[in-house]
């Protein structure tokens, strides 16, 4: 466990963006994920592209990650032309001690976890409140539009309680990059992660969920200014 220090007027989330994106070097393929914890990493390597000539090519986990790429001057590529990533960055909405991490706050876990495992390194930045000793969270799961109520049952059965996610507005479900629904499903405190990750992925109609278990560190931005790899 390494501890750093950075300047106390960034944010916990800036810190540890601009730290993973300073872990990227010359001639890598990077993933990067969505949120916006993330977003600050997507910024630092665009100001390394720019300033420092940091030659890269990156694959955006979603149409948000691929508009800020874009905007700060980052290469992209494609899973297809790249199909083996050195490292993928991104944020998540919880990680518990065995850095089990439970991903999807923002729709994207699909193409996350898919780009992730693409990727031989994945950093996760998170700031500390997204520690915790075990999995509460809610668990984002991605489903075909017209398995919503065949999936909420089989939640149902597993001992969830599924609720679909509605847009801002209210007046319509949230539709993923790929023309889903997402279910969030709460099941109270998770006593075996794997398990479950494994019950969900058997369910009809599922298309991912939001648990990831091949997080290989964690940046964690403190509120002092520092921050922490595990
Ligand atoms: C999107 C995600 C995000 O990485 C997660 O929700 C964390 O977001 P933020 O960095 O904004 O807190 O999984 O699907």
């Amino acid at each position: 466990m390494k501890d750093r220090t950075a300047s106390s007027s960034t944010t916990e989330k800036e810190i540890v963006g601009k730290a993973a994106a300073n872990v990227i070097e010359d001639g890598m393929v990077v993933g990067l994920g969505t949120g916006s914890t993330t977003a600050y990493a997507i910024k630092e390597l665009g100001r390394r592209v720019f300033e420092e000539n940091l030659e890269i090519l990156a694959v955006p986990t979603s149409y948000q990650s691929e508009m800020l790429s874009i905007e700060a001057g980052i290469p992209l590529t494609t899973l297809s032309q790249h199909p083996v990533l050195d490292i993928a960055i991104d944020g998540a909405d919880q990680i518990d001690s065995d850095l089990n991490a439970v991903k999807g706050g923002g729709g994207a876990h699909t193409r996350e976890k898919v780009v992730s495992m693409s990727a031989n390194h994945f950093i996760v930045v998170v700031d500390e409140s997204k520690i915790s000793d075990r999995l509460d969270h809610y668990i984002p799961v991605e489903v075909l539009s017209y398995s919503r109520n065949l999936v909420c049952n089989q939640i149902k059965t597993l001992g969830g309680n599924p609720t679909t996610r509605m847009a801002t507005r209210k007046d319509g479900p949230v539709i993923t990059d790929n023309g889903n629904f997402i279910i969030d499903a709460s099941f109270g405190v998770i006593e075996d992660p794997l398990s479950l990750s494994k019950e969900l992925s058997g369910c009809t109609g599922v298309v991912e969920h939001g648990i990831f278990h091949n997080v290989s560190e964690v940046y964690i931005g403190k509120k002092d200014g520092s921050f922490e790899i595990i």
